[in-house]
């Protein structure tokens, strides 16, 4: 990181369950309510499940771990759309403690790479209205500009992913 702390990037494992509870209450009340825009203070048993048993081509999520003791300090994910396959929903969030070190960014160019290995084309992205650092995340990514689908408190900002013009070929 910009810190030069070093963290491990892999895929999310169905026994990240506890791992990833723990991160989660580990976050700011502010954090947890950008990330899942309304309060959270744990995660439940049912979305805990969820947010790990992902199938890796609709749902694809990668988490950040601390190198010495294993802890999930980020996770990003997409979810493909159930009535578009070529668009997909994606949330990333990073522990207080790393957050603005560089972190959300390695890990949406990742995620991107990977959505359009598997042949998303956009991202969307459900957020508070005031949160600059997502948008500049989506500029980044973006062979275009930055639609907005839903405007109010919480808006709904679309990008054609500029990774889907010539993605990387798939690893074997
Ligand atoms: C949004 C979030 C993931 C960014 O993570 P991060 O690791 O701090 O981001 P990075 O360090 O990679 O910075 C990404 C960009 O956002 C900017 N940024 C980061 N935090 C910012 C802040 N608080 N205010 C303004 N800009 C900010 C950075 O300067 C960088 O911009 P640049 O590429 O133009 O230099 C993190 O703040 C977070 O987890 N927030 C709570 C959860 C959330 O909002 N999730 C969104 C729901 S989809």
């Amino acid at each position: 990181l910009h810190d030069d702390q070093l963290v491990e990037i892999r895929s999310i494992r169905t026994d990240d369950g506890p791992r990833l509870r723990a991160s989660h209450s580990r976050l700011s009340p502010k954090s947890q309510y950008q990330r899942f825009l309304g309060v959270k203070p744990e995660l439940s048993a049912a979305d805990t499940r969820y947010l790990v048993d992902v199938d890796g081509c609709s749902h694809f999520a990668l988490v950040a771990t601390e190198a010495e003791t294993g802890q999930i300090v980020a996770v990003a994910r997409f979810v493909r759309l159930s009535d578009d396959s070529e668009a997909a929903e994606f949330a990333v969030v990073v522990g207080d403690d790393y957050q603005r070190q560089g972190l959300a960014t390695e890990l949406m160019d990742r995620l991107a790479a990977a959505a359009a290995q598997r042949g998303v084309r956009r991202f969307r992205a459900a957020m508070l209205a005031d949160n600059v650092a997502i948008r500049r995340l989506m500029q980044r990514l973006a062979a275009g500009p930055v639609r907005i689908l839903e405007r109010g408190t919480v808006i709904l900002l679309e990008i054609e992913l500029a990774a889907a013009l010539s993605p990387a070929p798939p690893v074997p």
